[in-house]
C-alpha cells in the first residue's frame, strides 16, 4: 500500500511556514499573527511560582510522545494526521508536521480557520458542515489552502457544497464519513458507495476519501478486547473502500483511529492515515484503559498538568485546591495527583477541588501548589488561554491555545 495525503505538497508547505513563523491568512493583520506564536516571558519562572490554576505542559514528556507516535508510524504503511481538537494550538500543530505528520485535523470550521490562519494548509475538517454561513466559510478556506477538505455524509450536503464552491469559483475536497457508531456518518456499503457517486458527479466538489474514526472504542478497557473490536470495525470499513473502488471510484484516503487504538490500525492494511489525538498528554481516562503489556496505558506519558494551590483546610485529613470544574474537565472521573501518592482529588465545585489524605507521600499544606494530571485533556485545554511549557521546572514562554473556544 502506498502513502497517501490529499497532497505530500501541503505537508511541505506547512511544515516550512509553520517553522518560519510567518504566511498567514489574508485577512490576518501583524497584530493577528502573534496570536499564534509563543510569547516570551520577561524571564525564566520557575513552575511553582505560577499564578493558580494553571496549565502546564511537561515539554520533555510532550516530545517524548511526538518521537514516539512518529517512531512508530515510521515503519508503517500509514501516515499521521494528528487531531487538532486536542491542543487547539498551531505551535504544537506544527510540532507534528516537522516531524512528518501529512495533515491536521479539526473538529469544527471555526478551529480549521485558526490553523489555516498560522500558515497550516492541509487541514481536514471531521465533522459535517451542514448550515449556508458554515459552508460558506469552508469554502472560502478551500480557497485560501488548496488542501482543505471537510467531512460529508448527506448527499444534500455534497449539493450545497458544489453550488457554494461553484459561487466562489473553488474545487473543494470531500470526504466521505462512514457511520462507524450512529454518531455522524452514512451506513457502509451501498449509501456510501451511492454518496461517492453523488460526489463524482456533482461540479466543483472532489471526492478525496473515507474516513472511519472509530470513537466507541478508544476507551475500552483492555488492549485485547479493545484490538479485537477495532480490528473488526476497520475492516468493514476497509470493505466499504474495496467496494467504492470496484464499483470505480479510486479511494486515495482511508483516515480513522485514535489514541486508543493507534497500535491496532497500524496493522489493518487499507488504513492511510491515523487521526491520534491525547497521545501527546495522555489524561488520566486514557491511562485507566490499559495497554498491551500493563493494566496503565503508559505507552505515552502524562504531559498535560494542572498546577493548583491548597487554599483552606477546613478540616482534618483533606485540604481544599483552587481547581474546580473551571480548571480540569469534568466529565469523567477526576484529575489525578501527578507526584504524590495516597492522596485522591475530588470535585469541590466550580472553583474547588478536596484533597483526601489516605496515606500522603509528601505533606500538603495550605500555601502550596501542586500538580494535576488532567482527567480529560481536550476540554481541559478548553479552558486555558495558554500552555506553560516548562523544562527543568522553569517556563520561558506561553504558548497561546488559539483555537480555545472555537467550538463553532
Ligand atoms: C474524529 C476524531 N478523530 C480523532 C480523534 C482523536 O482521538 P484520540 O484523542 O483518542 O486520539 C477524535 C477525538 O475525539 C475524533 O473525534
Amino acid at each position: 500500500m502506498t502513502k497517501k495525503s490529499f497532497s505530500r505538497r501541503g505537508f511541505m508547505g506547512s511544515a516550512a511556514m509553520g517553522a518560519a513563523g510567518v504566511s498567514f491568512g489574508s485577512s490576518s493583520s501583524a497584530a493577528a499573527a502573534t496570536a499564534f506564536d509563543p510569547v516570551p516571558l520577561e524571564r525564566p519562572t520557575s513552575i511553582w511560582d505560577l499564578p493558580t490554576p494553571a496549565l502546564l505542559v511537561d515539554e520533555v514528556a510532550l516530545e517524548h510522545n511526538l518521537d514516539k507516535m512518529t517512531r512508530f508510524y515510521r515503519s508503517k504503511p500509514a501516515e499521521l494526521r494528528p487531531h487538532g481538537k486536542t491542543h487547539k494550538c498551531p505551535i504544537i500543530a506544527n510540532k507534528q508536521l516537522e516531524r512528518g505528520a501529512i495533515g491536521i485535523c479539526s473538529a469544527k470550521v471555526s478551529e480549521a480557520e485558526v490553523m489555516v490562519d498560522a500558515g497550516i494548509e492541509s487541514v481536514l475538517i471531521t465533522s459535517p458542515v451542514v448550515t449556508p454561513d458554515k459552508i460558506a466559510r469552508v469554502v472560502a478556506l478551500a480557497k485560501r489552502s488548496l488542501e482543505v477538505a471537510v467531512v460529508v455524509d448527506q448527499a444534500h450536503n455534497v449539493r450545497d457544497y458544489g453550488d457554494a464552491a461553484g459561487a466562489a469559483g473553488v474545487t473543494l475536497k470531500l470526504v466521505v464519513g462512514l457511520d462507524m457508531f450512529g454518531r455522524t456518518g452514512i451506513a457502509m456499503g451501498q449509501p456510501a458507495i451511492d454518496l461517492v457517486a453523488t460526489i463524482d458527479k456533482t461540479p466543483h466538489v472532489t471526492f478525496a476519501g473515507l474516513q472511519a474514526y472509530a470513537g466507541h472504542l478508544q476507551h475500552i478497557n483492555g488492549w485485547e478486547t479493545r484490538n479485537q473490536q477495532s480490528v473488526e470495525a476497520m475492516t468493514r470499513a476497509v470493505e466499504t473502500k474495496a467496494a467504492i473502488e470496484k464499483a470505480g471510484f479510486p479511494v486515495p484516503v482511508l483516515t480513522g483511529g485514535g489514541t486508543g487504538t493507534y497500535n491496532m490500525d497500524s496493522e489493518v492494511e487499507g488504513i492511510t492515515d491515523v487521526q491520534v489525538g491525547s497521545y501527546l498528554f495522555m489524561d488520566v481516562n486514557y491511562r485507566n484503559i490499559g495497554g498491551k503489556t500493563s493494566a496503565v496505558y503508559d505507552d505515552f506519558r502524562p504531559s498535560l498538568l494542572v498546577l493548583t494551590t491548597a487554599i483552606s483546610q477546613p478540616r482534618a485529613g483533606r485540604v481544599t485546591v483552587d481547581a474546580g470544574y473551571k480548571a480540569v474537565a469534568a466529565d469523567h472521573e477526576p484529575p489525578a495527583l501527578y507526584d504524590i501518592d495516597g492522596v485522591s482529588y475530588g470535585w469541590g465545585g466550580d472553583e474547588h477541588g478536596i484533597l483526601q489524605f489516605r496515606n500522603p507521600s509528601r505533606r500538603i499544606e495550605v500555601g502550596d501548589k501542586v500538580l494535576l494530571i488532567a482527567s480529560h485533556c481536550d476540554p481541559t485545554v478548553n479552558l486555558y488561554d495558554h500552555f506553560h511549557p516548562y523544562r527543568d521546572e522553569k517556563v520561558t514562554e506561553l504558548w497561546p491555545i488559539a483555537a480555545r473556544g472555537r467550538s463553532q
